[in-house]
């Protein structure tokens, strides 16, 4: 099975752009299942720097790139994005893109909701990007949504669109808000969908096609477990599935095709937006790994919060996941720490847990155990075998790897894409 799923087995924002360019470079598709443009990476090639929010990662290369349906659409910021790339000299066609025709549409009404949701819940909200991702998926499971194969028909758009206008005026009635301009919206998805339509077919029969020819498929996730609608330290989490299993839903390919799963984990914790983060660090300790791993998010330029390598969200994560294997990334803003702590457990009430409970006061409350390690002075940046590395980075890396219960495929040394320890080859192994 030649085939790899990624995911981020934290909060996201574990350094999946680089390992995901690796990994697409030597892929035939790579696919988005899940998430929007609420994701963000930074690709640089040959000193060019190209930043993506909802393209997969193979576009840049030329490679074919799959929007699947589990993706939540804003057709605006795709042409935006298509335009951006294009200015720098990416070629961008239908042969190379390929959008899910029953993925469905964020529209500006989605961004409205999130916007108004989120300052009317003042200290509780939940820090989302503000892109809309949350209603967007709402109206899907509400069956209510716009779906990109519904620009190919818009005379019938009318009643479908006041179905929805009618949900979402109760809605901003509530935040003292105008009902939707339902022509005015109109008249934007009509400017909008030749644009859309010119990339978009049943994906899944591309795809079968694709596999077919035996092409290897990288299936690309955004966000991370922790971030997951069931999974994740709900409420505050994103509102799709960021488990590996909805490659398969998300795309049309079956749960068999998806392959090696390979989990992208931090050497440390960072989590963007409120939420509980059990080994969260808001001392100086915390400060200077955040500056030295430049922790601000990508899409909306908030600085991360910081926190010690937790073991039991990443063992939880894993096994939730299937992981066949982790990256370990950004080994290297560890280095000149006297001590590195793990966490291996929590205590709540009196009570040892070897897991994250549930409920969200639990997940607040938990206390963490830590196990602490004699840290490294020499640098471990731009380490291309495990020899390379100091005695203690080693130590401290097998020891992640006993504690998660998940072997280790990868390290990544630097943000250059070939330092990187190379174990296990997900497209081989
Ligand atoms: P939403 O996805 O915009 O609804 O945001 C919900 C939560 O997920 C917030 O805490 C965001 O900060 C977080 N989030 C969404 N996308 C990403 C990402 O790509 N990386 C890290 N956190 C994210």
């Amino acid at each position: 099975m030649a085939n790899v799923t990624v995911i981020g087995a934290q909060w996201g924002d574990e350094g999946k752009g680089k390992i995901v360019d690796w990994l697409a470079s030597r892929a035939d598709a790579v696919v988005r299942f899940q998430g929007g443009h609420n994701a963000g990476h930074t690709l640089v090639i040959d000193g060019n720097v190209y930043k993506l929010s909802l393209l997969p990662s193979g576009i840049v290369s030329g490679t074919l790139s799959i929007i699947g349906n589990g993706v939540v659409l804003d057709p605006w910021a795709l042409k935006a994005e298509v335009e951006k790339l294009e200015g720098q000299g990416v070629t961008i066609n239908a042969d190379n893109l390929a959008l899910a025709d029953n993925c469905p549409v964020i529209l500006p009404i989605h961004r409205d909701l999130d916007g108004l949701r989120e300052a009317a819940a003042g200290s509780g909200k939940i820090g989302t990007t503000g892109r809309g991702i949350g209603p967007a998926y709402e109206d899907k499971v509400g069956r209510r949504a716009i779906r990109v194969c519904d620009l190919a028909h818009l005379d019938h758009l009318e009643p479908q669109l006041d179905r929805l206008c009618a949900h979402h005026d109760a809605l901003r009635a509530g935040f003292d808000q105008p009902p939707v301009d339902r022509e005015a919206l109109l008249e934007e998805l009509r400017g909008i969908a030749d644009f859309v339509l010119h990339f978009a077919q049943p994906v899944w029969k591309r795809l079968k096609k694709v596999r077919k020819a035996g092409a290897k498929i990288l299936f690309e996730g955004a966000q991370g477990v922790l971030l997951d609608i069931d999974h994740g330290t709900y409420p505050f989490v994103t509102s799709s599935n960021t488990v590996s299993g909805t490659a398969a839903a998300g795309s049309g390919l079956g749960p068999n095709s998806t392959g090696y799963v390979l989990g992208i984990v931090k050497a440390y914790t960072t989590r963007v937006g409120s939420g509980p983060f059990p080994t969260e660090l808001e001392d100086e300790v915390g400060k200077g790994i955040g500056e030295r791993g430049h922790e601000f998010g990508t899409v909306t330029g908030r600085q991360r919060r910081v926190g010690w390598f937790d073991a039991v969200i990443v063992r939880q994560s894993c096994s939730i996941s299937g992981v066949t294997g982790i990256a370990l990334t950004k080994i290297d803003v560890l280095d000149g720490l006297d001590e590195v702590k793990i966490c291996t457990g929590y205590r709540l009430r009196g009570n040892v847990y070897d897991y994250f409970p549930s409920h969200a006061a639990d997940q607040a409350e938990v206390e963490p155990i830590y196990e602490t390690m004699d840290g490294w002075k020499e640098s471990t940046a731009g380490a291309r075998s495990f020899a390379d590395l100091p005695a203690n980075a080693v130590k401290y890396i097998q020891r992640v790897q006993e504690l998660i219960e998940t072997p280790v495929a990868l390290v990544s040394t630097s943000p250059e894409r070939d330092d990187t320890i190379l174990m296990r080859d997900p497209f081989l192994d």
